[in-house]
């Protein structure tokens, strides 16, 4: 496909084909392409949690939710979501940049968090998810981005064994995309690019040099 049109087409889907599961080749392709993000200092400080039997997923479901008792009537974004068959979880870890930046040619020695602008493992791991989600348009199937409530983030953690460095900073839900009910937040519209975009100088809607 061509690349514009997978960024054009990609949108966040909810419910999938609960009887076809996504090809090995394309959750191979889906990682290989995730770890071709970049990362600062190539720290590459990013850890994928790939869940595709049944148990794992029905686990990570009631790990994530406190086993809900949430109806599953039509509308229920739990049940489109709890059809795919696969999720995957990118977590990010913090200690990874702050040793990368430690080292001789950073120098960064102190480790002191408040020297990063904002955090950048975070930044790395979404970067990572954004080259998934564009991946999984381009073989043709969907996925969905959505995030972690905090306070099930230990429960999560202790299902999967995953060490306390790590921080899932979302999951991605992947198949085979069946209708789904659109998101209310479409609602909104998109803003166009010049309600977002400052030319040369914040608030100019034209190229302006700073200071004139
Ligand atoms: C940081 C982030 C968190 C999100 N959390 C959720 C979520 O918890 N549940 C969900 O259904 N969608 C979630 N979304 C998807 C957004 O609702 C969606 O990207 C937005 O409405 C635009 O729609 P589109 O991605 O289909 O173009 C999230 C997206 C981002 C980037």
């Amino acid at each position: 496909m061509e690349f514009g049109e997978v960024v054009r087409r990609r949108r966040m889907v909810r419910d999938y084909d609960p009887d076809r599961p996504v090809p090995d080749d394309v959750v191979e392709r889906l990682l290989e392409h995730a770890i071709r993000a970049p990362s600062a200092g190539f720290s590459q400080g990013w850890g994928f949690l790939v869940l595709r039997e049944p148990a794992a997923r029905e686990l990570f479901w009631q790990a994530t939710t406190g086993g809900t008792t949430e109806p599953e009537g039509e509308d229920s974004w739990l049940r489109g979501m709890k059809h795919a068959p696969l999720i995957i979880v990118p977590h990010s870890n913090r200690d990874q940049y702050l040793d990368r930046y430690a080292e001789p040619d950073k120098g960064w020695t102190d480790r002191d968090e408040s020297r990063w602008p904002v955090p950048f493992w975070h930044v790395d791991a979404g970067f990572a998810t954004l080259l998934m989600l564009l991946t999984v348009v381009d073989e043709g199937l969907g996925a969905c981005y959505f995030g972690i409530p905090p306070e099930f983030t230990e429960g999560f953690r202790a299902a999967f064994g995953v060490p306390e460095e790590f921080t899932p900073i979302g999951a991605v839900t992947v198949g085979y995309p069946v209708r789904d009910r659109k998101s209310p937040s479409l609602r909104r519209g998109r803003k166009a690019v010049d309600q977002v975009t400052h030319r040369g100088r914040w608030g100019a809607s034209s190229d302006q040099v700073a200071g004139t």
